[in-house]
This record gives structure tokens, sequence and C-alpha cells, in this order.
């Protein structure tokens, strides 16, 4: 019986159909070749006039394929030798013969286990194995072509010779993925005894640290911390301080406005502000301590800065006296310089204070001691000037609707950068603000 290898798609000439193999073809019936190439040629393929396929609007399909097979498959790939195309000159029955099955098995296994990479092996699977031209491919289409007795042997073979191959494949696989592994293991190490790369933390700035510090001494007396706005309005800034529109008082706050103009707002000049948005909403009796950022429009030098901190103290109960404002200070200064420098309550002025007073801390770079002089810090005066202090103005009072024959009480106010200078022994303001991280972790405050 002559082999055939009909196929059931024209397309697919390569890939024989096994149950047409031996159901017996005769090739004149195939319908590929080249006999059905021209599209006008009279055939016994060509559907009979009035068929369906017939009817011009509706393309000849069959008589299209019919032609392609003949033409070279422009796939990559495709352009294979014509006996690995399965056209049935490429079935060779011998290739199933244990001698050739052999040969293809000892080829195959020598090939993979010299396979260089998992690359190579990949492309020898293909090659030996898998692909559609392996010998393995080719000798298992000649099965069909072999009367069923010799096939079953031929298959049993067939089968031995490709577990074989598979096997080899294995083998190989196995021992180039163990030397990948070990490859990858020796090239990634990771020593994870390496120290890693640390952010430095940087430090709290000096300024935070110290009005921390002081509220907590306020604290520990009993006050409470109260803030306000940096754009304050003319009222509380000045009006309601006893610091009436034409006060002379005034012009040396070097007050810095907001627009637009009429609008009240301005930077506040100092947290006294504070005072009065404490007492028209917390209830009496009040006392509080008020840390914040004031702004003057000053010019720089080693002194000023038209940015600065304030930090606000007020008192205001039933029988306030300039003693209680001479202990709270005391305890404050204390707290700030240490025990060993003097203080002193020098007389001076202050609109919403009366009396006042201005809080004097003995200069710690000369303690006033002229053998020590001249001192830059205090200017050989002995003494430095802390902040301002008095007992609350009455006007004050009334005008945040507290009665003033009823209550009394204490305010001061002082310069954080001051009282920082002088804590720290720094020379110039502006280090407060350069953003330098060394000058704030010269303070120790890295946490
Ligand atoms: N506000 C004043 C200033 O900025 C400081 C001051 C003085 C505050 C006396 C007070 C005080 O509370 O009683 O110069």
């Amino acid at each position: 019986m002559p082999p055939s290898t009909q196929s059931a798609d024209p397309h697919r000439s390569d890939v024989p159909d096994p149950s047409a193999a031996s159901a017996g073809g005769d090739p004149s019936s195939r319908r590929t070749g080249p006999e059905h190439a021209g599209p006008v040629r009279p055939s016994a393929d060509r559907p009979e006039p009035g068929s369906a396929a017939s009817n011009s609007a509706v393309p000849d399909r069959a008589a299209s394929e019919r032609t392609e097979p003949d033409r070279p498959d422009p796939r990559p790939g495709s352009q294979r030798p014509s006996s690995q195309r399965g056209d049935p000159a490429s079935v060779d029955p011998g290739a199933l013969g244990p001698d050739r099955l052999e040969q293809v098995r000892l080829q195959a296994s020598a090939a993979i286990a010299t396979a260089g990479d998992l690359d190579e092996l990949a492309a020898l699977r293909t090659l030996h194995l898998d692909g559609r031209g392996a010998p393995l491919a080719l000798a298992r289409r000649a099965l069909g072509a072999l009367p069923p007795p010799e096939r079953a042997e031929a298959g049993r073979r067939h089968n031995a010779a490709t577990a074989a191959i598979r096997a080899a494949y294995e083998a190989r696989l196995a021992e180039l993925t163990a030397e990948r592994d070990a490859r990858v293991l020796v090239e990634e190490r990771v020593d994870v005894t390496l120290p890693g790369t640390r952010r430095p933390l940087g430090a709290r700035h000096p300024l935070s640290a110290l009005s921390d510090h002081l509220v907590d001494v306020f604290v520990a007396m009993g006050y409470e911390v109260a803030e306000g706005p940096e754009a304050e309005h003319d009222w509380f800034n000045f009006e309601a301080l006893n610091l009436g529109p034409d006060h002379p008082a005034r012009s040396s706050h070097d007050t810095l406005y907001v627009d637009p103009v009429g609008s009240g707002l301005l930077l506040r000049t100092h947290t006294s502000p504070v005072q009065i948005r404490t007492l028209l909403s917390r209830p009496l009796p009040v006392y509080v301590v008020c840390p914040g950022r004031t702004y003057r429009n000053d010019a720089v030098d080693a002194t000023h800065s038209p940015v600065f901190g304030q930090l606000e103290g007020l008192a205001v109960d039933e029988g306030i006296t300039m003693a209680d404002l001479r202990g709270t200070l005391e305890v404050f200064a204390q707290a700030l310089f240490g025990s060993g420098l003097a203080t002193r309550l020098r007389p001076s002025y202050f609109p919403f204070t009366e009396p006042s007073a201005e809080l004097d801390v003995a200069c710690f770079a000369c303690r006033g001691e002229p053998a020590r002089q001249p001192c830059r810090v205090c200017s050989d005066e002995g003494w430095i000037e802390v902040g301002g202090c008095g007992m609350v103005d009455p006007n004050v009072l009334v005008a945040c609707g507290v009665d003033p024959a009823r209550y009394s009480g204490f305010a001061f106010g002082m310069g954080l950068e001051r009282a920082a200078m002088i804590r720290h022994d720094v020379h110039e303001i502006r280090d407060f603000v350069d953003g330098d991280v060394r000058f704030g972790l010269s303070f120790g405050t890295g946490n």
C-alpha cells in the first residue's frame, strides 16, 4: 500500500494525519499539487457552475489554498530541506530501524552532554527532542507507514530513544542549573556584616530646645502654654496693651505691617498680645507661658535679627503682688543660667505694666570684674539685660474685661536668642539661622 500523506489542512502538509495514513490514500486524490496551481485550469476540484464557490463575489478559497503549499513559506525556520517537510518522499520508515534510532540517540546525547550553558541546552532540546524538524519527530512520522505489527515494535524503539535523550537532557539540565546557581551565589554574594548607610540625625534647634526647657520650668510651677498668631491685629499687639495709636513707644517696635494697608494686620512685634488673647478666652485665674516667634524691622548685626523668639509669662489672680513676680523670675533665672549668676530687677518702663522692671543677669563673660574687661558680651556693663517685667497695668485688665479692683497680675517677656547666647556663650545671633548642622550639634541636642 503506498504511503499517504494526505493532510486535513493543505497548509500543514508537513504534519501527517496518522489516521489518514493507514486509511490508504491515493496520491492522485491529493488536492494539492502543481497541477492545481493555475486558477483557470479545468479540474475535478473546481466547483460546479452554480455552486456557492463558483459565485464570483465569493472568493474561491479552496482554489487559493490549493496553490499555497507550493509557495515558499516566508516564516523563519520554515526553510527546511524537503526531506524534513513531511512530503511523501521525506517519510522514511528506515529512520525507525534500531541502528538509525541508536545513532540519533547517540548524537543527541553527545550534543546535550556537552551543552555549555542553559541557553545552549534549550536550543539543543528543540533541535533533538521537541522541534518539529528533530530526527525523532521525523522518525515518528514514518510510523504510520509501517504495517501494524512492525509499527508497534518501532514505536517502542522510538519511545525508548526519546526517553534516553530526555534523560540525557534532564541530567545535563540538573548539572547546568547547579553550576549556574553556584556561580550566582558567588557573584551576588552580600556581606551582611558590612555597616549600612547611616543617615546623620542632625540636631534639635538650640532655640527650640531652650524654649522647651523654659516652658517645662513654668509648667512645673503650674502654668499652661498659650499661643497666638504671628500675623496679629494692631488691637492685640498695641492698643489693648495700652499702646494707643499715638503712643511714642510704638516707634521703638519697628513694626512690619501686612498688606493691605488698613487691614490692621501686622507681624507681631512681641508675644505680649498672647496675654490679651488669654485674658479674653480663658477663665480666671490664668497662669500661662507663651513661647513664639516675633518680628521687627531691625537691621541684622551680631545681636539683632528681624525674626526672633520670645517667651512671655502672665499670671492674673486675686492678690498677686510684686513679690510673686520677683520669686517667679528668680526660679526662672536660676533654671536658665544656674545658681551662680546674680540677678536684679532694675526699674524700667513698659506701657502694659506698672510698675515695670528689667530683669538683669550678671555677665557670664566678665562677671563685672574689671580684670576680665573689656568685655564684648556686656560692653563692660557687668550685667546683661534678659527681659522686661512688671505688674499688669489696670488699663490692660480693663481692656480684657477683668476687674482691676479684684484681680491683679504680673507679666514678663524675654528674648530667646539673647538667653540662648548667654547660656551657650554664642556671640553671633546669625548662627541661629545659618542652618549649619555643626552649630546645632555642638549643643548636644541631637535627639
Ligand atoms: N513685650 C516686651 C518687648 O517685646 C517685653 C515685655 C516687657 C513683656 C514687660 C512683658 C512685660 O510681659 O511685662 O520688649
